[in-house]
């Protein structure tokens, strides 16, 4: 049933790039009996020759970099490279000369991705995506095609299983962050520098690019407020856990009053919360729409296997002309998009857990509610704990809030820390419990 035969070559030989070329050499004949298109793999760019490259494919790879990227016989380059600069500088290049470019590089479509489509759109060629955004879940199309009946008011999830992976270890096994770190990194999870993924860039890459086309919205990378993982406590972690909460590094944005706010950054799901059962490695993004209202995608957002399944779609997708219609047509690219408002997170409203520890005599609790009630801010639950093993007379006291401004609880916390009752009163973690009534009450 091959209706059309693409030659294209891999540039980068790292786990995503090998499983891309693996299943290709093992399955390109029954996906072309299913799509109409075969795929062949006519070379794979090295960036040396010293790597450990699979029999199959020692003939058809090759450090010459010129020797590929100018050749007329390839139809589609798959960019696998990761990091910015040489990608960028590459995928640039090809798009001038009118190439089709594949790519699963977050980063760079996060930072150049405005520049890139528009230098795609000038030379008539276009930018497979989908592996950008949790490899094999298919979001990109979800947002781009399949939910385009609808005005979107929020997408948010957990986009990250590095993350994902610490914090559910941290939880079962009741380990230190560090810990749960080491064990990501034994386990091949974590890189052996992971602080793109812990510090939530990698989280910040993957929103800016799903809002940037479910809101249709140019996005200033620099405005989306990033927090990552590497400062959770174990102890809240037990404290939020014996509360009914979870531990979840969410990246989100969604409509507010005044624009869109964008941020990623850990925070508290009620543990019948949908993402909050969302374990280990995996990702999950939940998508409200005003139309069809709430749906949820869920798989493995990272790896060799998933992150090829996202790059085969669309080499398969330009083959049949998919992506160049949505290309074309879509008015949801970034080139096309306009600014809005990104609202900073101090503007949004959320309930918040605080931990401090303050002195346990009379008169604390009533010193404590008055710097609350001077800024509106309302008690939802108060646990105090004794203090184990010290001989101070202290007490553990953990707040719950009632929703307020993010801005309204630094201030509270700022007053807090003035008082000579009170002692580390720095912990401030939002509860995310964003759901289907409060969304269609944003629109
Ligand atoms: N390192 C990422 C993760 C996958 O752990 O989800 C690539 O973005």
């Amino acid at each position: 049933m091959q209706k059309k035969h693409l030659r294209i070559a891999i540039l980068g030989y790292g786990t995503v790039g090998r499983a891309t070329v693996d299943i290709l050499q093992k399955r390109a004949q029954s996906i072309a009996d299913k799509s109409g298109v075969y795929i062949e793999v006519v070379a794979v760019l090295l960036r040396t020759a010293k790597l450990d490259i699979a029999p199959s494919v020692q003939a058809i790879a090759t450090c010459d970099r010129k020797a590929v990227l100018e050749d007329e016989n390839i139809d589609c380059y798959v960019e696998l490279i990761g990091g910015v600069d040489v990608a960028y500088s590459i995928v640039r290049e090809l798009l001038s000369r009118g190439k089709f470019v594949v790519t699963a590089n977050k980063a760079m479509l996060a930072l150049h991705g405005e520049e890139l489509w528009a230098l795609a759109r000038k030379n008539n060629t276009c930018i497979g995506v989908e592996a950008s955004c949790c490899a094999g879940v298919p979001l990109i199309r979800a947002i781009a095609d399949g939910l385009i009946a609808n005005s979107i008011h929020a997408v948010y999830g957990i986009v990250n299983g590095t993350c994902n992976f610490i914090l559910t270890k941290m939880e079962e096994k009741s380990i230190s962050y560090k810990k749960a770190l080491e064990i990501s990194i034994t386990q091949g999870i974590a890189e052996a520098d992971p602080s793109l993924d812990v510090q939530g860039l990698d989280a910040a890459h993957k929103i800016a690019i799903m809002s940037s086309l479910a809101f249709s919205l140019k996005v200033s990378f620099s405005d989306i407020a990033v927090q990552g993982i590497d400062n959770i406590d174990q102890v809240d972690m037990r404290h939020a856990k014996e509360l009914g909460y979870r531990f979840k590094l969410i990246a989100a944005a969604y409509k507010v009053k005044d624009g869109i706010t964008i941020w990623v950054r850990p925070v508290l799901l009620i543990e019948d919360h949908p993402l909050a059962a969302v374990k280990d490695t995996f990702n999950a993004v939940s998508i409200f729409g005003d139309t069809n209202g709430h749906t949820l995608y869920y798989g493995r957002g990272a790896g060799g296997e998933p992150t090829a399944s996202a790059v085969i779609g669309d080499i398969i997708s330009i083959g049949i002309g998919n992506w160049q219609s949505l290309f074309e047509y879509s008015g949801q690219w970034q080139d096309l998009n306009t600014h809005r408002n990104q609202v900073p997170a101090g503007q949004t409203q959320h309930r918040y857990y605080l931990r401090m520890h303050v002195d346990d005599s009379h008169g604390v609790l009533a010193e404590i509610a008055a710097v609350f009630t001077n800024y509106s801010v309302s008690f939802a639950t108060v646990l105090q704990k004794k203090v184990e093993n010290q001989d101070t007379k202290q007490a553990l006291l953990i707040i719950i809030t009632h929703e307020t401004l993010e801005n309204n609880m630094k201030k509270v916390l700022s007053a807090l820390e003035n008082l000579s009752c009170v002692y580390d009163a720095k912990t401030m973690i939002p509860i995310f419990d964003l759901d289907e009534e409060k969304i269609a009450s944003l629109k």
